[in-house]
């Protein structure tokens, strides 16, 4: 292995020397390796407004002493701001995941909820699951009307809204490892909250193909639309002062002011107007938890992922499926390697559909599903030459999901994962709260075998029960040598981000690609129901034809997830965001 890459780790029998490839400059070139795995370290990106550098590739940023990755540039700017005040990773991803959830407020917010991997600067490795949860008055059937599923209930409205779990979540974060006060992480968001914001390109797109159901929500209609009812666009400057003074109030008092109190109130009247079932007392009760870590290992890089609720448990198993194959010997783009690679996500998607559920209501054979020996066992039920006919598809939209990658100067790593669930969650805003509410409900299996809005089925394992935690297939992840962070990762996307967030990390430790080609290079996605696999962009005319032969359905995805990653390289840490939602990178 000779070039000048970064993370290249070609075959199983390269496992020894994993450590020295990512600890030697320029060790390796795989096959695929692009001109940016060559790029000149010293265009570093600063993105600090007052010291940016140019960078050669959008989304890319390099530097030493610390890198944030976001779904919006101006988050990611106000995560390092935080580096730059002396804060460390964990001041940092609230900054800007409160900021971020503005910028882009289709895609997650206050009235959301999340998952954090942190990995100390000592290597202690901690997840926090703020996922939202359904109210003590939700039962199996709450979508159920004479034995009809009434599937939009679950999508829209106040009967679609779980109790959110982002600022208990962020708060228990920032108490555990923050170094700066509370007023001074949200400082930032407050502003663009109150004093307005030009519209992304992001936010500008998913107003644009919500149109209909925001003519129809009054509360966001006077946001996003113009009094015409006509979609805002990119670079309208667009203000939210209720949100504003609910975030001041938080920042102020703490997670309380939202979770009791007339913010409380407010958010539950509002819900059950809408004919949800939200109360005070859920409000009330209320809990992030702190879960152990999911732990495996690939080709000898350890791999940290959240447990369930959240999806990390099927790239683990999906991991261990790939592991003994040679993947950048097959190639990137061959039917051999796109094949195995759909086989094994079909195998990580039945077990997510069949197994999956909150922990607290369901035993999920996490160990087992995540071993080694479970991966090789399905390995050898892989045909190299057919796959199962598929019976029924579904589309794959993008919506209300952010992800954010972080690494500070001194080790420490956050993966952020949060969400409030379809673009813009149940377009309902509690009352003059400001708050966007999620549609979490619609995680759950509303009944055996009924897709949700992903086309994702489930059964026992994911129904609803009072006080339960949606399945969700976010799944933030931290990959180390060493004890030592080197890529930090996640996405947004429904179950993309499983597919994505995979294809990355292979793209990365397999193919040898900088992280910003690894996010860049096109992905498939097959989630096993409904059975088709789907890619990104065209394949060349023989591989279809070759998958075609081996029983595949192709499809096209016309979104394939985004992806954010931070990644340390000799000494270097490069942050990439995805270039798909328009994310920014920043590091200095
Ligand atoms: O937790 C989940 O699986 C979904 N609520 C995620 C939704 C999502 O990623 C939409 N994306 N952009």
């Amino acid at each position: 292995m000779t070039g000048s890459g970064g993370w290249c780790l070609r075959t199983s029998r390269a496992l020894p020397i994993a450590l020295a490839v990512l600890l030697v400059a320029g060790a390796c070139t795989a096959p695929n390796a692009t001109k940016s795995s060559r790029r000149d370290k010293r265009s570093a990106s600063v993105a600090l407004e007052s010291e940016a550098v140019a960078t050669p590739t959008p989304g890319r940023a390099e530097g030493r002493r610390g890198a944030v990755a976001a779904e919006h540039p101006r988050a990611a700017e106000i995560g390092l701001a935080m580096l730059e005040q002396g804060g460390n990773a964990v001041d940092a991803a609230i900054a800007t995941a409160y900021a971020v959830c503005i910028l882009n407020t289709s895609s997650c917010g206050i009235g959301g909820g999340g998952f954090m991997l942190v990995n100390e600067a000592g290597g202690t490795v901690s997840a926090l699951d703020y996922r939202e949860t359904a109210p003590a008055l939700a039962h199996r059937d709450l979508y159920r009307r004479n034995g009809e599923i009434l599937a939009e209930l679950s999508r829209r409205g106040g009967r679609a809204v779980a109790v959110p779990g982002e600022v208990a979540g962020l708060e228990a974060a920032r108490e555990r490892y923050a170094r700066l006060p509370r007023d001074v992480l949200m400082a930032p968001a407050i502003a663009l909250a109150r004093d307005g914001f030009p519209i992304g390109v992001h936010l500008a797109k998913e107003i644009g193909q919500n149109l209909s159901a925001l003519r129809a929500a009054p509360a966001l209609a006077a946001i996003f639309l113009d009094d015409a009812g006509n979609p805002r666009v990119a670079g309208d400057t667009i203000r939210m002062p209720a949100l504003a003074a609910t975030l001041e109030r938080i920042a102020n008092e703490g997670a309380d002011a939202i979770y009791r109190g007339s913010i409380a109130i407010e958010l539950g009247v509002a819900v059950r107007d809408a004919g949800g079932i939200l109360s005070t007392a859920d409000l009330a009760n209320y809990q992030p938890r702190w879960r152990q870590p999911l732990r495996g290992s690939y080709r000898g890089f350890e791999i940290f992922t959240m447990p369930p609720p959240s999806s990390g448990g099927v790239v683990l198993e999906i991991l261990n499926v790939l592991s003994r194959d040679d993947l950048a010997a097959l190639g990137a783009r061959s039917p051999a390697y796109l094949h195995l690679l759909a086989e094994a996500m079909q195998h990580g998607f039945a077990d997510r559909a069949r197994w999956y559920g909150d922990p607290q209501f369901t035993s999920v054979p996490i160990d087992r599903l995540t071993s080694p020996a479970y991966g090789q066992m399905l390995r050898e039920r892989i045909r190299d030459d057919a796959t199962s006919p598929p019976e029924r598809y579904g589309s794959n939209p993008d919506g209300g999901t952010t992800h954010l990658s972080v690494i500070d100067g001194d080790g420490m790593a956050v993966a952020c994962t949060t969400t409030i669930n379809t673009a813009f969650g149940a377009m309902l805003i509690g009352g003059n709260t400001g708050v966007l509410l999620n549609n979490e409900m619609d995680d759950f299996a509303i009944a055996p075998g009924v897709p949700n809005s992903f086309g994702l089925i489930g059964g026992e394992a994911n129904s609803i029960a009072p006080g339960k935690r949606p399945l969700s297939s976010m799944m933030p992840v931290i990959v180390r040598t060493d004890g030592h962070p080197r890529v930090v990762a996640g996405g947004s996307g429904g179950p993309l981000i499983i597919s994505a967030t995979l294809q990355t990390l292979l793209g990365i430790l397999d193919f040898g690609l900088d992280p910003a080609d690894a996010i860049a290079a096109p992905r498939i996605h097959d989630q096993w129901a409904p059975p088709a696999l789907t890619t990104e962009g065209d394949l060349d005319p023989a591989t279809a034809a070759d998958l075609t032969a081996r029983g595949h359905t192709l499809r096209r995805l016309p979104f394939a997830g985004a992806v954010q990653v931070v990644a340390a390289r000799d000494g270097s840490l490069i942050a990439a965001a995805d270039q798909r939602k328009s994310g920014g990178a920043a590091a200095r």
